[in-house]
């Protein structure tokens, strides 16, 4: 508990270190002054009461109590085996500005502007290989791409209040991907990429969204193709199954949608490997993905994905108890059951995949979704 010492003890390790550098003075000189300011700093807490440097100060999850436990691991008997490219990642949209609660937590984390020469960042990449990356978010069914005959204007996102999700605009400018792209085959990693399934959709007389504009995602598709680049997944739409986020697309034009995507694959990939198709990257509701395989047919699609935010929001206060607990956590294992027995039923061919798992949705909570306490929350996910 000796910590308000620090700055005297990291002066002394100098004078020692260097110990014939300088001469008593300077070294009574170099001592003094962290002293001083050590026992300045002491008075100072004592009398506010704050302890600055103590690291649980503001945690959510630390302790005074430390145990010392040991873990053993059994490695006899293994409790499931996972593919090659089990491990995943995602990125996301999100421009700086998306806050929530206060919280602005993106940066220069995004597709459009996060740093690709960051050394780290292509290390971690090549490290984690064989890695699948998941492109996409929220705002992917408002991005387009910048290339061929667009219906849209391509100009950046913008703060609006007033659109989806808070943004209008959205675009992707060929360099940009080609960027990533080489990046990405730069360091093996393995591409999912979701496409916009919004663009250009009119809306029926119903309210309903009508049938996709697939010519974007063509145009996007060939120019990744002449380019020499292979993404090793097409996925189409977020969030729009079932009741949706904020809209949704009926499971039976979603099925409509999915098939043609999956003949322009076919058509544009005659000659080269076809890379995999996949939807609808949203939430599970078992009607609606049950009347969505049904209707784009066995094999339409080569794997489901859904999303898991199993903690609820970033602002609940009880993030840290729901995932310290199996029982909460376990809860998901029904929606795992439910989406298994549905596919062996209706779609045998098709395999299902985790798309986006953030635990608490609304971009996570500081100290909790970025920091140790998570790690039981994806060891649990993982098992
Ligand atoms: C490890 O697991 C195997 C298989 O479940 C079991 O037979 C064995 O007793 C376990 N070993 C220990 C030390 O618990
Ligand atoms: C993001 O990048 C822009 C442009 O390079 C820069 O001005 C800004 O400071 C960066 N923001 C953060 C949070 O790093
Ligand atoms: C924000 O969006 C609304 C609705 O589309 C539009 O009328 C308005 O012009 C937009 N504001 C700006 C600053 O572009
Ligand atoms: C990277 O590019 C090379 C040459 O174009 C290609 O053969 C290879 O399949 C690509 N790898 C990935 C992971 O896209
Ligand atoms: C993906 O689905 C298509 C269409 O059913 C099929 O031809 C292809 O072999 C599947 N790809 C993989 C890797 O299973």
């Amino acid at each position: 508990m000796l910590w308000f010492l620090n700055p005297a003890l990291s002066a002394l390790r100098i004078v020692l270190r260097d110990a014939d550098r300088f001469d008593t003075c300077t070294k009574m000189k170099i001592l003094l002054i962290p002293l001083i300011v050590s026992l300045l700093h002491l008075v100072v807490t004592l009398l506010v009461g704050i302890r600055y440097e103590n690291p649980c100060h503001g945690s959510l999850v630390c302790n005074d109590n430390v145990v010392s436990v040991k873990v053993e691991v059994n490695s006899s008997a293994a409790v499931a085996t996972v593919d090659e490219h089990f491990l995943c990642a995602t990125l996301d949209w999100w421009p700086p500005e998306k806050c929530d609660y206060g919280t602005c937590a993106w940066g220069n984390t995004s597709l459009l502007n996060v740093d690709l020469s960051n050394h780290l960042f292509e290390v971690a990449l090549r490290d984690l290989s064989p890695l699948r990356i998941r492109l996409g978010g929220s705002l992917q069914d408002q991005v387009v791409y910048d290339i061929g005959d667009l219906q849209v204007e391509c100009r950046p996102f913008e703060y609006n209040a007033s659109h989806m999700f808070n943004f209008q605009g959205g675009c992707l400018s060929m360099e940009r991907w080609t960027a990533l792209l080489t990046l990405f085959n730069k360091t093996s990693t393995k591409v999912a990429f979701g496409l916009n399934a919004l663009y250009n959709r009119p809306k029926l007389a119903s309210g309903a969204w009508g049938p996709w504009d697939p010519s974007n995602a063509h145009d996007f598709i060939q120019y990744t193709i002449a380019q020499g680049f292979q993404v090793d997944a097409w996925q189409l739409g977020n969030e729009l199954s079932g009741s949706g986020v904020r809209t949704s697309v009926p499971a039976l034009q979603y099925a409509e949608d999915v098939t043609k995507l999956r003949d322009i694959v076919a058509v544009l990939h005659a000659n080269t490997a076809k890379p995999l198709v996949i939807a609808p990257d949203g939430f599970f509701d078992y009607s609606w993905w049950e009347a969505f395989l049904k209707a784009a047919g066995p094999g339409s699609v080569n794997f489901t994905t859904r999303h898991i935010y199993n903690l609820g929001p970033g602002v609940s206060q009880d993030l840290v108890e729901k995932i310290l607990n199996p029982q909460y956590l376990d809860g998901e294992k029904r929606t795992f059951g439910s989406v298994n027995e549905l596919l062996q039923r209706v779609a045998p061919s098709t395999g299902a995949w985790i798309g986006e798992a953030g635990g608490a949705y609304n971009s996570g909570r500081h100290l909790v979704t970025d920091a140790f306490a998570f790690s039981f929350c994806w060891g649990w996910l993982h098992h």
